[in-house]
């Protein structure tokens, strides 16, 4: 409120009554839309100037005379070329956001590329504004669905990734009005690139951002070591957005997502990974399809993810009987002497494991040498006793 005699268009109105009103009287909508209302009429350019004057009334601006906006207009007739009507008079808190933003240069109208046709805006909790929040990817669509536009900026086409989203689906098919839509995450006026730090979407603000609906995960989240290793500055750890994407969120529970999440995981813990792949949880999850087995969160959790050595992790040597137990019914601290990245090639971490290994592959080793040499010595004799009979018969034919 601290702005409220700049920006309240309600202040500002009562000032053009107060101030104007008597002038203007004669030029209030009925007068104008004698003309104007006609669909037919056109300016000398050929352009529509017809304005549905039903629809008008029923705007929020509806009780505005119609030189609030086209300010120059004084009297009749009027000129034929009239100024663009700007906003900010009245919305001065809007243009301001909307002037430091990505969408600064718009050609058209500013404010009308979202809001639409001027002569019909509503307040956004009306179905019938382009800013209604089902409405919003529509809006936001009509560009950045628009491959052409895509291409020229650089940008990525995020409206079909986005409808067929969790968030897209609970929007449009469910009209769930608290799903995340694009102004949730991005903001409405005030929208920057993900790579300006004072984004919504910069990388370290992702967590807030999508914890302002999911507070109990962000909590989670950042008593974690990904949420506070990104906290301290190391923006090698995981956003939410690393293992969910920004605009192809699926439902965690679906097989889709937890045979994505496997690669998401070792996608950063690349040893991890390849240890995991040496077990049994990891062939019985690649045998194809979908099978229930033990996943990277299953063992560590998903958002407060934490270093074995703390002792409210799951896999803290005190809770590994929980952890496994939850899978394997009666796992017994013998059971949990598995390891579930068990490295026989690294001496210091499994040094049983690597010394099995080694006899195991000494003896390989042993086994193959003998054999090679064992089948060079008979394939020798072999063309050695070949050699002795074939020059015998040849002899006695000749
Ligand atoms: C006597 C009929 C008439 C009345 C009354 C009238 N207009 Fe117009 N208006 C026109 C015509 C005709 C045009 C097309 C002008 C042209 O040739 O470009 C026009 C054009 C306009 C344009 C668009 C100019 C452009 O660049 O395309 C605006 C805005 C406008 N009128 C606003 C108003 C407002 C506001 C009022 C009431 C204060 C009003 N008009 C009253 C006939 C009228
Ligand atoms: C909330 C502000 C606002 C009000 C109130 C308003 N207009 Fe407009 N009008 C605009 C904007 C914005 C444009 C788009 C062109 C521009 O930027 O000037 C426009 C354009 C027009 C045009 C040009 C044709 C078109 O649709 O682009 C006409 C004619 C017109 N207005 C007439 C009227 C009449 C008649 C009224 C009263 C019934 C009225 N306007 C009330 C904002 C307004
Ligand atoms: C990039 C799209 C976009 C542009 C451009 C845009 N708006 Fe908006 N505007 C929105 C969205 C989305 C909302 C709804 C915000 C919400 O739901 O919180 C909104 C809401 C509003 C509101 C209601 C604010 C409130 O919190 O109640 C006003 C007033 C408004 N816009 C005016 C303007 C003006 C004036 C301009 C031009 C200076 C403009 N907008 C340009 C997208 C836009
Ligand atoms: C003469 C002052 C004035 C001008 C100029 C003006 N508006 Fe408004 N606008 C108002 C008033 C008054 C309201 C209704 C009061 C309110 O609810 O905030 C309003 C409400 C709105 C709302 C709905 C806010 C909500 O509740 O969601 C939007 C969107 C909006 N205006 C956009 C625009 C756009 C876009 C322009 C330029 C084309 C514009 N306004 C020009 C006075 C104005
Ligand atoms: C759940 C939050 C969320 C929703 C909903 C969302 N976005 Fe995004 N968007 C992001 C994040 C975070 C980024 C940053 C890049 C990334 O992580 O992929 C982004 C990036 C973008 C970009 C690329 C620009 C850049 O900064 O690289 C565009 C364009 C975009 N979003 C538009 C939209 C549109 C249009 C919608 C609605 C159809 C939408 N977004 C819905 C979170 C969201
Ligand atoms: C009239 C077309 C248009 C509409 C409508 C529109 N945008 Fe944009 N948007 C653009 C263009 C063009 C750019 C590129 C601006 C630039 O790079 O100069 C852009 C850039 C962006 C970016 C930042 C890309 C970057 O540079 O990293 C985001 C995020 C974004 N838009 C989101 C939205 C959201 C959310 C909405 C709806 C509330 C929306 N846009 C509505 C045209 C539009
Ligand atoms: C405006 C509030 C809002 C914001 C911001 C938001 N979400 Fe959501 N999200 C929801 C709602 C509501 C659902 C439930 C949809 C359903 O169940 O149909 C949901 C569902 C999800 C789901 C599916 C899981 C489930 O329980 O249904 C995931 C995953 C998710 N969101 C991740 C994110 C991420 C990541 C971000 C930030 C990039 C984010 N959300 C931002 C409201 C939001
Ligand atoms: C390191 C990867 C990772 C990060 C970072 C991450 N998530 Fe998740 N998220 C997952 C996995 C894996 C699941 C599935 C958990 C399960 O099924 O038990 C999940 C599940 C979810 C769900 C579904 C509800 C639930 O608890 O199962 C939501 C909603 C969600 N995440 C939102 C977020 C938000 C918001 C953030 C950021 C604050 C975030 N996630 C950060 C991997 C991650
Ligand atoms: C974007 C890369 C990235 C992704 C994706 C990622 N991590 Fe991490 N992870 C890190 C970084 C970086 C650290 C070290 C944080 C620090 O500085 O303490 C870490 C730390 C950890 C730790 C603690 C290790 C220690 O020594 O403290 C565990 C356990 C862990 N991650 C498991 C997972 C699991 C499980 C997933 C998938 C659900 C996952 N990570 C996804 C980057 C990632
Ligand atoms: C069956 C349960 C289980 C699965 C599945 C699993 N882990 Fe582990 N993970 C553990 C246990 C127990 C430890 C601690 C003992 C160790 O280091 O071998 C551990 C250790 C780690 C560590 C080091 C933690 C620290 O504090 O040093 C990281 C990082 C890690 N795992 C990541 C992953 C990733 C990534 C995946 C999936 C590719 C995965 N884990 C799959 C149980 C599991
Ligand atoms: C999400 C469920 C899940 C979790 C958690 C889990 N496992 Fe498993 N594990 C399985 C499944 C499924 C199989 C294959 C079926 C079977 O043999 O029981 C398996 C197989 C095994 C096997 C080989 C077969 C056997 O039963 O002897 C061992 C050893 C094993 N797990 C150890 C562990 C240990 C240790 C932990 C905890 C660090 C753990 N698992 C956590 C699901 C899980």
């Amino acid at each position: 409120m601290k702005h409220v005699f700049t920006t309240s268009p309600v202040l500002v109105f009562s000032a053009f009554l107060i101030l104007g009103g008597m002038q203007l009287a004669g030029q209030s909508a009925p007068d104008c839309l004698t003309c104007h209302n006609d669909p037919a009429l056109q300016d000398s350019a050929g352009h529509k100037a017809s304005v549905d004057g039903h629809t008008f009334a029923s705007s929020v601006h509806g009780s505005l005379p119609c030189n609030a906006c086209h300010a120059d207009i004084k009297d009749f007739p009027h000129p034929d070329h009239i100024a663009p009507v700007d906003c900010k008079t009245c919305h001065a808190d809007e243009a301001t956001a909307l002037a430091g933003s990505v969408h600064s240069n718009a050609k058209d109208h500013p404010c009308t590329s979202c809001h639409g046709d001027a002569h019909a805006i509503f307040p956004k909790t009306d179905a019938r504004s382009a800013v209604y929040p089902l409405n919003v990817p529509r809006t936001c669509g009509t560009c950045h669905s628009n491959d052409g536009m895509a291409q020229k900026h650089g940008l990525p086409n995020v409206y079909p990734a986005y409808m067929d989203s969790i968030h897209g689906f609970a929007l449009s098919k469910e009209g769930l009005l608290v799903a995340a839509s694009c102004q949730s995450c991005h903001g409405s006026h005030h929208i920057l690139s993900h790579k300006d730090p004072q984004s919504a979407t910069y990388k370290t603000n992702i967590p807030k951002t999508c914890g302002g609906c999911h507070a109990k995960i962000d909590a989670d989240y950042e008593q974690g070591t990904h949420g506070h290793a990104v906290m301290r500055g190391n923006l090698k750890a995981p956003v939410c957005t690393d293992c969910h994407t920004a605009h192809s969120i699926l439902q965690p529970t679906e097989a889709e997502f937890r045979m994505q999440s496997t690669p998401i995981c070792g996608s950063c813990h690349k040893d991890k990974l390849s240890t995991y792949h040496d077990t049994f949880h990891s062939q019985l999850g690649s045998l194809g399809g979908y099978v229930e087995t033990a996943r990277c969160w299953d063992c560590h959790g998903a958002h407060d993810v934490l270093a074995a050595s703390d002792p409210r992790s799951p896999i803290a040597p005190a809770n590994l009987v929980v952890t496994c137990g939850r899978c394997h019914a009666g796992a017994n601290l013998r059971f949990v002497q598995y390891q579930p990245h068990a490295n026989a090639r690294d001496r210091k971490l499994n040094p049983a494991l690597f010394y099995v290994r080694l006899f195991m592959n000494l003896l390989l080793a042993s086994v193959l040498t003998f054999f090679v040499i064992h089948t060079v010595l008979w394939l020798i004799r072999a063309r050695v006793d070949q050699v002795h009979n074939g020059s015998g018969q040849g002899g006695n034919h000749a």
